[in-house]
């Protein structure tokens, strides 16, 4: 009998530390409904003491869910458990996750405590998480710089006082696999009560080996591993949940273990968060890379044609990718775009439907295929966006050799439309000028990125911008056929989600933490 990993996903908590990661409330409810669909056992949904939006995502994500658990992450004070418990309690299966350090430099420059007050804090926060919900996640933060035997004792004291779960972290990413496996082993064997718990790992990136130590810890008999998509998170990020199930699911006999992780949804998953972090993926990143199954040399290819299973371990159909991309064109209907919409994991609302429909036949009439990576910046631009305080009504661009690059532009600020026109050192500069003249922005332009959808050229150009105002910083996206248009759209709905993050401020994780 293979033994059952928890997925225990943290894209929308850990993840969501990743520099620049920010994402809108909708955006984290449409993020754990594919997280579900995906098929993990948890979603940690937030950080609820955080800030108001933090709560209120982890609220709405727990009340939508119909069967995944749902964490909320507390430090061990009263009053971080209480809105934990006050997010997550609608849940279907709510958990409390709360966590103090272990490590002796934590406890000595960041806790100011010794041991004996870490254990008691550690016994009060997980009683009094339990005297609200019997699904109780205790974690010992930095647990892998931690003295091996105090580790022990904290985590039996937790345990003791009803932790379900006792998570291990290695959370500045400083452990090496052979290591992790025998810290693992030394806490199974050292931890008297061990097996009235599960026991969780929780790996960062540091070195390069999130997925090495958590799959080393899973064949040492940890039972919950801690993920994201994509691996984002806190600095180089934590460990990927989609290398980890595939390598379970690529090594079935190795680590005698499984997870209920429907694959196909892999891809789509990555796609969506990509979408709205603003984070790309690398394209040698394993498994959802742009490379990850892309046979170059001709040798490879030769045996692949032959048979596939000569350079390929895993096939792409496995984790969502489909090898033949179905293009839609202008005469494609309403009913075939949602039936493949919902192919590639995307099952919007008759109203979503109507939104992406009508954008679907206006770009589908200045490019003859529309892709699925088309679509799904269809979606992006209509559905995943913050309400438009600013919105493009037209856009003129001179250009060329010969030329002053000048961009008249017409916007509508709040329903009143105002126009002017400005220059710049090349059609874009003119443009982001013009718009920051027309908006009385001092918006500065942190980083601008653009790519092509897809091949040829009549590809969509995507442009991702990230801007920065008194403190405040948002994304911006936009795609079009047109790269300077994608680029204005772009800059646009930056502006419309500083404007947002004006009035519904975010107080990151990380500054909590
Ligand atoms: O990395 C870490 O230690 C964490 C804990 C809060 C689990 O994220
Ligand atoms: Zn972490």
């Amino acid at each position: 009998m293979k033994e059952k990993i928890i997925i225990f996903d943290t894209t929308l908590r850990d993840g969501e530390q990743s520099p620049g990661a920010s994402m809108n409330i909708a955006e984290k409810v449409r993020v754990a409904s594919q997280l579900e669909k995906l098929g993990v056992d948890v979603i940690e949904a937030g950080f609820p003491a955080a800030s108001e939006g933090d709560f209120t995502a982890v609220s709405q994500i727990a009340e939508k869910l119909k069967k995944t658990e749902v964490a909320g992450l507390a430090r061990t004070s009263k009053h971080d458990i209480d809105k934990a418990w006050g997010a997550v309690q609608r849940a279907a299966k709510p958990r409390i996750h709360t966590f103090i350090a272990t490590s002796d430099i934590h406890m000595k420059y960041k806790l100011n405590m010794d041991r004996e007050q870490v254990i008691k804090t550690a016994i009060e926060a997980v009683k009094y998480s339990k005297s609200l919900t019997e699904n109780v996640e205790f974690s010992a933060e930095d647990g892998s710089r931690s003295d091996r035997d105090f580790l022990c004792k904290v985590f039996e004291a937790a345990i003791e006082s009803g932790a379900t779960t006792v998570n291990l972290p290695d959370t500045v990413g400083y452990a090496i696999p052979h290591e992790f496996y025998e810290l693992v082993k030394y806490v199974k064997t050292n931890t008297p009560n061990i097996n009235k718990a599960i026991l969780s790992v929780h790996c960062h990136n540091d070195l390069g080996l999130a997925t090495s130590n958590t799959l080393a810890a899973v064949y040492a008999g940890a039972r919950q591993v801690e993920v994201t998509i994509n691996g984002i998170g806190e600095r180089a990020g934590n460990t990927s949940l989609e290398e980890v199930v595939m390598a379970l699911n690529t090594r079935p006999n190795y680590f005698q273990a499984q997870t209920r992780i429907d694959t196909r949804q892999i891809f789509p998953a990555s796609r969506l968060v990509s979408l709205v972090t603003g984070i790309m993926v690398q394209p040698n990143k394993a498994i959802v890379g742009a490379n990850a199954f892309a046979h170059e040399a001709g040798i490879h290819q030769d045996g692949m044609l032959k048979n596939p299973m000569t350079y390929e371990i895993m096939r792409p159909e496995t984790v969502g990718i489909s090898s033949s991309k179905l293009v839609l064109g202008k005469h494609s209907g309403r009913h075939a775009l949602r039936s493949h919409l919902k192919d590639i994991g995307y099952d919007l609302s008759d109203e979503e439907i109507n939104i992406v429909f009508t954008k679907f036949k206006e770009l589908a009439d200045k490019k003859k295929y529309v892709t699925d990576e088309d679509l799904e910046a269809l979606i992006t631009e209509g559905i995943l966006r913050t309400e438009d305080y600013y919105h493009l009504e037209y856009l003129h661009v001179t250009c060329g050799t010969t030329v002053l690059p000048m961009a008249s532009i017409k916007l509508s600020i709040n329903g009143r439309s105002v126009k002017d026109a400005g220059y710049g050192n090349g059609p874009i500069d003119a443009t982001f000028n013009t718009i920051s003249k027309l908006t009385s922005s001092n918006a500065e332009l942190l980083r601008f990125a653009i790519s092509a959808l897809t091949g040829g050229t009549d590809a969509q150009g995507e442009v991702t911008v990230k801007l920065a105002e008194n403190g405040l910083t948002a994304l911006g996206k936009g795609s079009d056929p047109d790269i300077v248009t994608a680029s204005a759209k772009a800059f646009i709905n930056g502006l419309n989600r500083l404007e947002y993050l004006k009035t519904h401020p975010i107080t990151t994780t990380s500054e909590m933490l």
